[in-house]
């Protein structure tokens, strides 16, 4: 097959920063999908209904007449009260728990995971249907801190079955052999993870712009989630994580978290699943599993793609992206 044509792409897993990076990136996710759930992350996160008007507000202003829909998100707070959920849900797709300090701006996250603790806010969660999007590590050995969560999940699928958990941005073998145990748990899985192990950030010279959280796994673990992406596996769709930063806060003494990925994401992925004779599982790990799983539907959008080099740009403004200066053998065709 030459030639593919996607049905509104989704990107379930979205940064789009503000101010100037906003007006950089948004543009480039509203080429390529036709909406995405917008991490809540911005400094100060986004906890109030007027944010989250103004934001999106921002968001359209910035990406101009393209067709793109961003579903926004809270930032999980354990002191959220029912009422206010009640009020905030026709605003939000989900609520985004980050643990507090495990990634770029996740210091107002929630610092005890008891269960306990959350059951009030995840009860409410649960009864007024609104998908519970979680950050999984915990604060142990960066290989392991996925891993080191697997318990934390469990509990929250077990004590809470009416709830939608989505595991975001999967890295590790366990994590997906997790899905297939609860039926209320569901994945994202970034394009990085996909692609990339623990050695290509640092198993040479170091990569800077390929580091991010969670860190990039092993051989094994990669393979899972191919396999699992690949097959079109109804609990799995796509969030590129496409998260941001600006070269000097990538490449400098702290390297920020985050692999900018939203202008290559559709042409690696499709790319990635011709190569592996999978492209008639596209359109599930792409758009329709997302649809079934926030029971969203979204605006008819359609991409195309064709077998063409695509020579990915060495930057975007002061962004690097993902594969920069890299030939991708799909582009899009722009009409
Ligand atoms: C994200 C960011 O920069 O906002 N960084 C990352 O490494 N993925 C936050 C996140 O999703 O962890
Ligand atoms: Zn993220």
């Amino acid at each position: 097959m030459n030639n593919i044509t996607i049905k509104s792409p989704l990107d379930m897993h979205l940064h789009l920063r503000d101010k100037e990076m906003l007006k950089i990136v948004a543009p480039l996710s509203a080429k390529s999908f036709s909406a995405g759930i917008i991490m809540p992350n911005l400094v100060p996160p986004i906890t109030t209904i007027e944010d989250i008007k103004n934001y999106k507000q921002r968001i359209i202003d910035s990406i101009k007449n393209e067709k793109f829909e961003p579903l926004m998100t809270l930032f999980f707070k354990n002191n959220y009260t029912y009422k206010f959920l009640e009020e905030v849900k026709e605003y939000i797709s989900a609520i985004k728990l980050y643990p507090s300090g495990v990634t770029t701006n996740s210091h107002e996250g929630v610092s005890n995971m008891n269960i306990e603790e959350l059951r009030e806010t995840f009860e409410a969660m649960s009864e007024l249907g609104i998908p519970l999007c979680v950050h999984g590590e915990t604060d142990g050995f960066v290989m392991d801190r996925e891993a080191e969560f697997v318990p934390i999940y469990e509990q929250f699928a077990k004590n809470f079955p009416n709830l939608k958990i989505i595991m975001e941005h999967i890295t590790t073998k366990n994590s997906v052999n997790l899905l297939n145990c609860y039926d209320n748990l569901y994945a994202t899985i970034t394009v990085q993870h996909l692609f990339i192990t623990l050695d290509d950030i640092a198993g040479g010279m170091l990569k800077p712009h390929l580091f991010c959280k969670p860190i990039a796994k092993r051989y094994e673990d990669r393979e899972a989630l191919l396999s699992v992406a690949l097959s079109g596996h109804h609990k799995v769709m796509f969030g590129s994580d496409s998260a941001p930063h600006p070269t000097d806060k990538k490449e400098c003494f702290g390297c920020a978290a985050g692999v900018f990925t939203a202008p290559i994401a559709l042409m690696a992925l499709t790319s990635l699943f011709d190569s592996n004779n999978a492209l008639e599982n596209l359109q599930a790990f792409v758009s329709d599993n997302a649809q079934k799983i926030y029971s969203y539907k979204p605006l008819d959008k359609r991409i195309e793609l064709t077998k063409k080099p695509f020579v990915v740009p060495l930057n975007y403004a002061n962004i690097v992206p993902m594969f920069a200066g890299e030939e991708l053998p799909w582009s899009i065709v722009t009409k």
